[in-house]
């Protein structure tokens, strides 16, 4: 399992995952009350408005093929040390063996190394158990709940976001 910088080969394979799939999986997953006002796009729509930003994101790896996806942003004011992460593995045949752990502990790794990251946070709901529980792998600690804020289907589910400290983290050994 690797993370590598995103390049335009790249793009018609994440534009099917993103734009093409007719109701996918991840987006079921990934703050699926949020989906609902995305607009689908056009492959050509896709390419014009996709930027190569190599800091904020990186495609997952494994077995020689993109699986999946990291992110990452500063939250305001820039250099105020809070940034949020977030990951996606899009097809669930690729998912519960171990690859979102190990992917979400390289790129947190790479964030306290690259950015002024001081506390890194990850956001999901609590319908969400697949997340809540890499983010317990990775030693992420439950900050914030907002009781019931998240409407889906009829249901409501707390926000949750989960923090780790740059002084907690403990650093993959370079090679
Ligand atoms: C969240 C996600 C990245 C986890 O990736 P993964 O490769 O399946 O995770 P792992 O195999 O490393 O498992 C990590 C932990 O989650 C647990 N887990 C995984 N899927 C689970 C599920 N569906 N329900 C409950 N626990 C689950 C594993 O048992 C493991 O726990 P453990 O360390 O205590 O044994 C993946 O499920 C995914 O991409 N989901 C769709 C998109 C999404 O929800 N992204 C997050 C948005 S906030």
């Amino acid at each position: 399992m690797t993370l590598r910088p995103e390049t335009r080969d790249d793009w018609p394979w994440l534009w099917h995952w993103r734009h093409e799939e007719e109701d996918p999986d991840w987006k079921r997953w990934d703050s699926p009350f949020l989906h609902e006002q995305t607009h689908t796009l056009t492959f050509s729509e896709f390419t014009m408005r996709r930027g190569l930003n190599a800091r904020l994101g990186a495609i997952i790896e494994h077995d020689g093929r993109p699986v999946g996806y990291v992110t990452r942003g500063e939250l305001a004011p820039l250099g105020g040390g809070w940034w949020d992460w977030g990951i996606v593995i899009f097809d669930p045949a690729d998912r519960r063996n171990g690859v979102g752990t190990r992917a979400g502990r390289l790129w947190i790794d790479d964030t306290f190394r690259r950015t002024n990251a001081h506390v890194l946070t990850l956001t999901t709901w609590s319908g969400n158990d697949a997340m809540i529980a890499t983010g317990e792998s990775l030693g992420f600690v439950e900050c914030t709940r907002i009781p019931e804020a998240r409407l889906w289907q009829g249901t409501r589910y707390d926000s949750v976001q989960m923090a780790m400290l740059r002084r907690d983290w403990s650093f993959e050994p370079r090679h």
